[in-house]
């Protein structure tokens, strides 16, 4: 007689800082069995996008220096994710570290770690690039030794994957010893991820599985991309919107790999109303020589970030609508012209931000995915820029516990 198969158990999985929850969304892609037993946020805003999406998870709005050890013993989770605010750690901000107040949560939890009943088998760490240089990390790197975990640091972006959108960001994996990772390199943050056939194995089984490069092909040519102008002269020679050749050059090699995935695999199909997102008048005349345009068949797009949509400078990509138009001739001798020129000339390329859904798209979030209707558009490029890519955590997620 065969023994009837015994499901094995769920995973428990505790997320904090779970905002939107893209934890929990690369948590189902990655295909483990698992589930999130709470979901801890302070953002009311956040927690109320998180519940219309995942009506059954439990949410804790609170703050995560308020629970007590007993409620952290009660969750019995075997598995914690969390993204800690990065604002301390940013490399443009005032780099605070442990004495910026937001970093006081997750002192609190490293302080946890050691007095739970039972330490979780599994730790995901989402941050900035620059959290690897601080003296949190160096906090949590003590901690987890002296809790007897092994892990690995990384720093990897979308772009790994094939996706077109730089997001590079610090990951920390860790797994209670014994266990030990094959890929751990004691010293080293690895860029890259440890091994290509795994990478390939959890694409095919993840619903966040992106579309082969070969799907690109038959959309026909590059003609409409932003950087497919003829390119001679000296590297630091400013061509245009002022960039040098060497930014030109690089983002040509960007749009040139055809192992990376067009922009316009993840634009809405037709936008039912796309007054909103057209970029006024007065700030192009302002920030036209700044902003990082896109066009539909480029292979990049740069980091999204929560101040999307409301600032211009470094907050994202905008995308080039007109695609017979060049970037080129329409910034050519642009120095020269008078505003109502320059205004005409910019009108040529028709420029729009990238909706809350193609941000969404870019960062694996799946379909089904919404927004509750009263979530403003500010909130939603404000909550999509505090998120991560589901595809790298979703794999991260499965590297740790394979
Ligand atoms: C970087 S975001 C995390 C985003 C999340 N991973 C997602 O996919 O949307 C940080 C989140 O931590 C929350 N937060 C910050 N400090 C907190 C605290 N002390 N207790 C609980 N939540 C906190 C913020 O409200 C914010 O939603
Ligand atoms: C093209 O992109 C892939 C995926 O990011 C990368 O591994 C490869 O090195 C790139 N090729 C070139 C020529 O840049
Ligand atoms: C490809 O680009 C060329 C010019 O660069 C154009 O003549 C041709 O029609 C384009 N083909 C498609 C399928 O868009
Ligand atoms: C684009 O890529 C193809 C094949 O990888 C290569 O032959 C070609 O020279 C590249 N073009 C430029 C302008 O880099």
């Amino acid at each position: 007689m065969m023994e009837p198969d015994i499901p094995s158990p769920l995973l428990r999985v505790l997320e904090l800082y779970s905002g939107i929850g893209g934890m929990h969304y690369a948590l189902k892609g990655s295909c483990i069995a698992a589930e999130v037993v709470a979901a801890v946020d302070i953002n009311t805003v956040a927690n109320e996008v998180y519940k219309c999406n995942f009506p059954n998870t439990c949410i804790y709005p609170k703050t995560i220096e308020g629970m007590t050890v007993d409620e952290f013993n009660k969750l019995n989770f075997d598995m914690i994710l969390m993204s800690p605010p990065c604002q301390p750690f940013t490399r443009l901000g005032a780099q605070k570290d442990i004495l910026d107040s937001r970093t006081k949560s997750f002192l609190y939890i490293l302080a946890l770690l050691p007095s739970l009943a039972k330490p979780p088998k599994y730790i995901l760490l989402e941050n900035v690039k620059g959290f690897e240089t601080s003296v949190a990390r160096d906090k949590l790197i003590q901690t987890l030794e002296s809790c007897r975990y092994s892990y690995q640091e990384f720093l990897l972006s979308p772009t790994l994957l094939g996706i077109p959108n730089s997001r590079l960001r610090y990951f920390l994996l860790a797994k209670l010893q014994p266990d030990a990772f094959c890929f751990q390199t004691f010293t080293q943050v690895l860029e890259q991820f440890p091994d290509h056939d795994s990478v390939e194995a959890t694409n095919a089984s993840s619903f966040t599985q992106t579309l082969s490069a070969d799907d690109n092909k038959k959309k026909g040519n590059n003609s409409d991309c932003c950087t497919n102008e003829i390119i001679s002269g000296r590297d630091e020679t400013v061509l245009y919107k002022l960039e040098t050749l060497r930014h030109v050059k690089r983002k040509h090699s960007q749009d040139n790999n055809s192992s990376m995935q067009m922009i316009q695999d993840f634009l809405e199909e037709e936008l039912e109303d796309p007054s909103p997102y057209f970029i006024p008048p007065k700030s192009l005349l302002r920030y036209a020589l700044i902003l990082d345009i896109v066009g539909q068949t480029c292979r990049r797009s740069v980091c999204f970030t929560k101040g999307y949509g409301c600032y211009m400078e470094g907050t994202g990509s905008v995308l080039k609508t007109a695609s017979d138009v060049e970037l080129a001739l329409v910034f050519q001798s642009f120095e020269t012209l008078s505003e109502d020129e320059k205004l005409t000339q910019l009108a040529k390329l028709k420029l729009r931000y990238f909706t809350p859904r193609e941000i969404a798209n870019l960062h694996g979030f799946p379909p089904e995915f919404s927004f509750p209707e009263e979530i403003s558009l500010k909130q939603r490029y404000r909550l999509l820029g505090n998120s991560l890519n589901i595809h790298v955590v979703a794999k991260l997620i499965k590297l740790m516990v394979e």
